[in-house]
């Protein structure tokens, strides 16, 4: 089966990053993550990607002059490492319009929660988890989706729905979202690297 050449772009601690990295050690995910990438340069994933001797870069828009300098390179680095998908594990920048149509169906994200409800600007990491429990939905979840020049938009590719409990707080839910996400987005990806994935009419078809 093809190996899926990846880019995993993060922001912070990375542990989606760290259950993709086990998941390609234990051969459940057909890829090779070929290099991290953060916008932060004290983000924890760097360091778990270092440890297992997979490329670390700090990229950053601070370190260029224009938007459009930092997507040359960030184009570069991708091109240069034959990436086939860019996978985001909890990136906090917005991908602008030139990377996003340069990996048109190729550019996933995780989010922590049933898209489209929950979604949007602002409308990250543990703001969802509040979110969610304020509205009193009984139900929560994660999204894997293409991502477009949307945002949380793209077609929807897996969904997992988790349980909200009355005594949750934003901290025991995002705990409980965590693991189910660390289960769906190697799953996910994996469906990549079999080439069951079509994507049309804004949609995702999943072949059996
Ligand atoms: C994850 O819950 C991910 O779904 C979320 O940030 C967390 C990153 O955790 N992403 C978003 O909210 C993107 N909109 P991690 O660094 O431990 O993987």
């Amino acid at each position: 089966m093809k190996k899926l050449n990846l880019a995993v772009l993060c922001s912070g601690g990375g542990t989606n990053l760290q259950a993709l990295i086990d998941a390609v050690e234990n051969v459940e995910l057909s890829a090779e993550i070929k290099i991290v990438i953060s916008n932060n340069s004290n983000a924890f994933a760097l360091e778990r990607a270092r440890k297992h001797n997979i490329s670390a870069l700090h990229l950053s828009h601070k370190q260029f002059a224009t938007p459009e300098e930092f997507d040359q390179r960030l184009l570069e680095v991708l091109k240069q490492n034959q990436i086939d998908m860019i996978v985001l594990a909890g990136y906090m920048k917005m991908l602008s319009s030139t990377i996003i149509r340069a990996y048109k169906n190729r550019i996933l994200n995780i989010h922590p929660a049933l898209l489209p409800h929950f979604g949007g600007p602002g409308m990250y990491g543990m703001h969802v988890h509040e979110a969610v429990i304020k509205s009193g939905v009984k139900i929560t979840g994660v999204t894997v989706h293409i991502v477009d020049e949307v945002y949380d938009h793209g077609a929807i590719v897996m969904q997992k729905p988790v349980e909200v409990k009355d005594d949750d707080t934003p901290e025991t839910l995002a705990e409980r979202v965590l693991k189910v996400e660390h289960d769906t987005y190697k799953k996910a990806i994996q469906l990549f690297a079999e080439e069951r994935v079509e994507i049309r009419d804004s949609r995702a078809y999943i072949q059996p």
